[in-house]
């Protein structure tokens, strides 16, 4: 690999993407920063890093050209791509008789399709393997009202996971997933203030005692990109304060 490693984070404009881009910037990444917000991508970009170390890159993961682009800016602009993170996502909330097609195929395009093709143009450019980190949720494996479209989106990362890790193991790219409980985040802030989740009941999900910190979710994804994580692949990461281990 050269020497000073690139990663794509898609999502980077805020909350846990953010976080991620930050914190690998402070270990020494040059950092592709992706998000379909193009005023907070180049804001954060800008914050964390700057001409040489980030670039802000607006584009919807859901749309392949855009993709495209975004792998093809890493690696022209940056000098190669290592380390993929596919963290950008979206809520949707309904029951299956609720939800619309149109918001079913959104959910689904944005948080599954997004990494799917995140993954497919990314991995040809790992020319000396890499890693890759699918940033799926708590809700991969236990389930809240309301969340049929967000649940299943989440749970196929982890089939993506294992499937992609299969794969393209034998390339010298590792997969992994990491499962968050629930974050300090403006996703989270938001279904707070909809009334889909309750500050107080969230909290008393996680035995730790607190909601999780983007920078906890950032410091998993570091590990599982570096090569003290050189042996792990397939694997699920869960960051979520011991909640799955109790259930809701
Ligand atoms: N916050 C939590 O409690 C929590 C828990 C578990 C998992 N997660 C997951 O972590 C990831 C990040 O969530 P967050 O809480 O930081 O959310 P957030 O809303 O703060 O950030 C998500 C970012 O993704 C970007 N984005 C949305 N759609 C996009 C698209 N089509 N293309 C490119 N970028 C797009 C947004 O502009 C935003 O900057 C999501 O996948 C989410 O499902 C969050």
């Amino acid at each position: 690999m050269s020497e000073c490693k690139t990663a794509l984070v898609t999502g980077a404009g805020s909350g846990i993407g953010a976080a991620i881009a930050e914190r690998f910037v402070a270990a020494g990444y040059r950092v592709a920063l992706f998000d379909i917000n193009a005023v907070t991508v180049r804001e954060t970009s800008a914050r964390i890093g700057g001409p040489g170390k980030t670039i802000a890159v607006d584009g919807d993961v859901s749309n392949e050209e855009h993709v495209q682009r975004a792998v093809w800016r890493t690696v022209e602009e940056l000098g190669s791509l290592d380390v993929l993170v596919n963290n950008a996502g979206i809520e949707i909330y309904g029951t299956v008789v609720e939800l619309t097609e149109e918001q079913w195929d959104r959910q689904i395009g944005v948080n599954l399709k997004g990494a799917y093709l995140c993954s497919k143009h990314a991995i040809p450019q790992m020319r000396n393997g890499g890693a890759i980190i699918h940033i799926s949720s708590a809700h991969a494996h236990v389930s809240w009202p309301r969340c049929p479209s967000y649940d299943a989106s989440k749970a196929g990362m982890i089939g993506l996971t294992r499937a992609m890790a299969l794969d393209h193991g034998p390339q010298g790219i590792r997969v992994n997933a990491i499962c968050p409980g629930y974050i300090s985040t403006p996703l989270l802030e938001k279904a707070f203030a909809i009334g889909e989740a309750d500050r107080e009941a969230v909290l008393k999900f996680h035995p730790l005692g607190r909601i999780g910190t983007p920078l906890d979710v950032a410091e998993a994804t570091l590990f599982l990109a570096s090569g003290a994580a050189a042996f792990i692949s397939g694997a699920v990461l869960n960051v979520d304060g011991c909640l799955t281990a109790q259930g809701l």
